[in-house]
Formats: C-alpha cells, sequence, structure tokens
C-alpha cells in the first residue's frame, strides 16, 4: 500500500451492521463490529486471517457473534447471576469521538475508540451506572492492541464488582498439532471438573480433547505455536492475571448451533482475563485491562518467550 492508506474506514459489515476496518501500510488489518465491540477479523500483511470466526455465526443480534474477540463484562462466564459472559458482547457499542486521553500518546494511526455505558434496561439487570471505552489499535507492525477502561459512574456511593475477559478465538491449522507455552505449572480452575483447581505438569500444553481451564496468575505473556502454518502468536497482557483456554472438541462442537461440527479443529481460545480475583471500583475509579497479540514467524522456538529475540532473529 502507499500514502493512500485510508487508516480507519466506517462501513456496513454483514446483514448491514456497522463496522469499523482498520488497516496499517504494510497490509495488515482488523475489523471491528459495533455489535458487541467486537473485533472479527485481524490479518497479518500477507492478508492471513489469524482469528477465528465460525462459518455459522448468523452475525444477528441478539446473539452474540461466535468468534473474533467477544469482550466479556461484567461477567465471565457462569461465575455470577447475570447470562453466561455478561452482556457487553450483545450490545450495540457506540464510536466515542472525543475519548479521555490516554496516558502515553501513541503514533498509531490505525485505531478506533467505542464506549458502551449502563442503559435503563440493563441497569434492571446490573444495577450500576459505568463507562466501558474499548480502543482497538493496529500497530505499524500489524500487532493488535486492546484496551479496555472501564469507570464506576454511580452517584449512590455503590462499589461495584466485574469480571472480565478477552475472549480471543485464534484460527489454527489443526488443533492436534499446536502448542501453548507459558502456562506449563501454572494452576487452573477445571471448568469440565467444577472448577477444581490442579497444577499444570511441566510440558506445554498440547490438545486431545474438550479443554476449559481457567489458569490463575499467569505470567504476561503466552505463546501459541502453529507448526503447520510456520507461525507463533504471542499474546501479551496487563492488568489481566488469568488466561482462559477453551476448545470444546467433537461433542460440544455439535451441540453449539452456531459452530461447525469440525470447527473446533481450527480454533482455539486463549483469553486474557480476571476471573478468579474480581475487580472491585469505586464510584469515579477506573480499571485498565490491556492485550497486544502479535503473529511471528515459527523460527519461534521453544522456551524463548521474548518476541523481541525473534523479530531480532537471535
Ligand atoms: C469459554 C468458557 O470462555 O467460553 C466455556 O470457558 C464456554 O465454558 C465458552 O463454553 C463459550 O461460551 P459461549 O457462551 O460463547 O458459548
Amino acid at each position: 500500500m502507499t500514502s493512500e492508506t485510508v487508516f480507519v474506514e466506517q462501513c456496513k459489515g454483514i446483514n448491514g451492521l456497522d463496522k469499523v476496518v482498520l488497516r496499517e501500510v504494510r497490509g495488515s488489518s482488523a475489523e471491528v463490529y459495533l455489535y458487541g465491540g467486537q473485533v472479527t477479523s485481524w490479518k497479518n500483511d500477507h492478508g492471513e486471517e489469524l482469528l477465528f470466526v465460525s462459518s455459522k455465526a448468523p452475525f444477528k443480534p441478539p446473539k452474540a457473534i461466535r468468534g473474533g474477540i467477544p469482550i466479556c463484562f461484567p461477567q465471565f462466564g457462569s461465575h455470577g447471576l447475570l447470562e453466561q459472559h455478561g452482556f457487553a458482547r450483545n450490545r450495540f457499542w457506540s464510536i466515542d469521538s472525543d475519548p479521555p486521553p490516554f496516558p502515553t500518546t501513541s503514533s498509531n494511526k490505525a485505531f478506533v475508540d467505542l464506549v458502551l455505558k449502563h442503559s435503563e434496561e440493563d441497569t434492571r439487570i446490573w444495577p450500576h451506572r459505568y463507562e466501558f471505552r474499548l480502543r482497538v489499535a493496529l500497530g505499524p507492525g500489524g500487532d493488535l492492541m486492546l484496551t479496555s477502561r472501564i469507570r464506576n459512574m454511580n452517584t449512590d456511593g455503590k462499589a461495584f464488582t466485574f469480571t472480565f475477559a478477552y475472549h480471543n478465538y485464534f484460527s489454527v491449522s489443526d488443533i492436534s498439532e499446536v502448542r501453548i507455552e507459558g502456562l506449563e505449572t501454572m494452576d487452573f480452575l477445571d471448568n469440565l471438573q467444577n472448577r477444581q483447581r490442579f497444577t499444570e505438569q511441566g510440558d506445554a500444553i498440547t490438545f486431545e480433547s474438550e479443554v476449559d481451564k481457567v489458569y490463575v496468575s499467569t505470567p504476561t505473556k503466552i505463546a501459541i505455536l502453529d507448526h503447520e502454518r510456520k507461525r507463533t502468536l504471542v499474546l501479551r497482557k496487563d492488568g489481566l492475571p488469568d488466561a482462559v483456554v477453551w476448545n470444546p472438541w467433537d461433542k460440544k462442537a455439535k451441540a453449539i448451533p452456531d459452530l461447525g461440527d469440525d470447527e473446533y479443529k481450527h480454533m482455539l481460545c486463549v483469553e486474557a482475563a480476571a476471573v478468579e480475583k474480581p475487580i472491585t471500583l469505586k464510584p469515579g475509579e477506573e480499571w485498565k485491562g490491556r492485550q497486544e497479540i502479535s503473529a511471528v514467524p515459527s523460527s519461534y522456538f521453544s522456551g524463548q518467550l521474548d518476541p523481541k529475540k525473534v523479530f531480532q532473529g537471535s
């Protein structure tokens, strides 16, 4: 692309839903639907899709979009009284044309600021006033950055508590050939065993059956290695201590109406989350949770979790 690159474009997506396309000069791109404030596409500078979206995703509100990066707020999973994964993923967000400044000024041109605020209807199910600001940015090298800022706007003096996740659906060549590094020896809560706590073995994580685990207090960097595609996805997170790993495998995939029977083979959810210790905000307080994902060639080898070293080829 040349100097004519349109860094940010607002247009219509599937079923006429509003979306924003972000583009960078070297050719990488991302798409964000206002419905759900949801990233549904992230492509590298060769135009290869790095996120998974189900071929059966209907893109029809009020159902959440199956794939991309749904936002789980104010509740992750069924850890509370609200609907599964909270309501942010099936609300219409707005473009925030005048967001409060970020503490660090960034030179990115491809970004969009979205905002979700309490509605009268929602206060009946979650009796709080809040402002949720989400910045989605594409770096010049194609890295995808999501920053969430959630503020308690209650005027009744009440604090509120929430859990949260960036529910990343990554596209993988073959789930049986993929491994995750960075979670070995970590403690996890197993959603398939009543959230009992276990400790992971010392080996990288591989997949041969259904997995639904919340790894707690994890390192800030996690790598997903896809040998067949010769690609490693590196997830860096800040303010999000936990990491959820989910693949429904064959039986559960068949029971999920908006997921193809065999699509579980080509997806892997590795989610940056705050689940084990819910976050509490007093009125006026703000919480920030950030993730950055990059795709690097798989010269990235085992045990080397510093992406900078990979770029330098050392
Ligand atoms: C994961 C959860 O984050 O999301 C799983 O750990 C859940 O338990 C999965 O099944 C998908 O949830 P949903 O509501 O999008 O079908």
